[in-house]
């Protein structure tokens, strides 16, 4: 089943926590929040305080895309903060599969997001640790931009040996995703859409994730 994780990043902030409703009411079964630090991307957004205050306002999964230089400085305190999944760059560590255990001794579950120049190489070794591969479709920093199409060839590879592996590790989109590219990226294998603009930017937001779900040529899981 396609999931639909709608990106605060392109939320109107004055009113977070009713457009977080919003997306929930669609039917949007996870919460994709984009953290980032001024170093690895150049642009800065929130921290753990905000995955507090919307913990007790939201039931979704709430996934939290780390664009942050030393990710192991921040796991303990997203997962006290409430976060039921921590992604974090394969560019930003040395120590990847350490930053992996420390997020899975903290009880989340655990995604590695590979930037859209990044070959597929460095998960070998990896692969059977992880939940979810992020594959971006943009370069990472701002939302609003433009889908990439080489990475269509990368997600289908990637599909192909997951399946191959008889693999449960799903494959997550996140740039540039909409009604268009969204059934282009479903048909290359993707299992988890993010979508910032295509939603929070859309007049409507919860007709804009019914939409999405329908492109995306799936029902939504139970
Ligand atoms: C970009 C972020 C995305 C962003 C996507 O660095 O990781 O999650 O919100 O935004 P759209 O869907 O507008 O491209
Ligand atoms: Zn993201």
């Amino acid at each position: 089943m396609i999931q639909i994780a709608p990106s605060i990043l392109s939320a109107d902030f004055s009113r977070l926590g009713e457009q977080v409703r919003m997306v929930e009411d669609a039917g949007a079964e996870v919460l994709h929040i984009d953290v980032m630090d001024g170093h690895f991307v150049p642009n800065l957004t929130f921290g753990p305080a905000l995955v507090k205050s919307l913990r007790a306002h939201s039931k979704m999964r709430f996934d939290v895309h780390l664009m942050v230089e030393e990710p192991e400085l921040f796991i303990a305190d997203f997962a006290a903060a409430g976060a039921d999944h921590i992604t974090f760059h394969l560019e930003t560590s040395l120590h990847v599969h350490r930053v992996i255990q420390l997020i899975k001794e903290q009880g989340m579950t655990v995604g590695i997001a590979l930037n859209p120049a990044t070959p597929l190489d460095g998960l070998k070794y990896i692969l059977e640790d992880l939940d979810m591969v992020l594959l971006m479709t943009v370069n990472p920093g701002f939302g609003g931009q433009k889908f990439i199409p080489n990475v269509i060839p990368k997600i289908q590879v990637l599909h192909r040996h997951l399946e191959h592996l008889q693999s449960d590790c799903q494959i997550q989109v996140d740039g540039g995703i909409n009604l268009e590219t969204a059934s282009a990226a479903v048909k290359a294998g993707a299992h988890i859409l993010v979508a910032g603009a295509a939603i929070f930017a859309q007049p409507d937001p919860k007709l804009a994730v019914e939409k999405l779900r329908q492109a995306a040529g799936s029902m939504k899981s139970e």
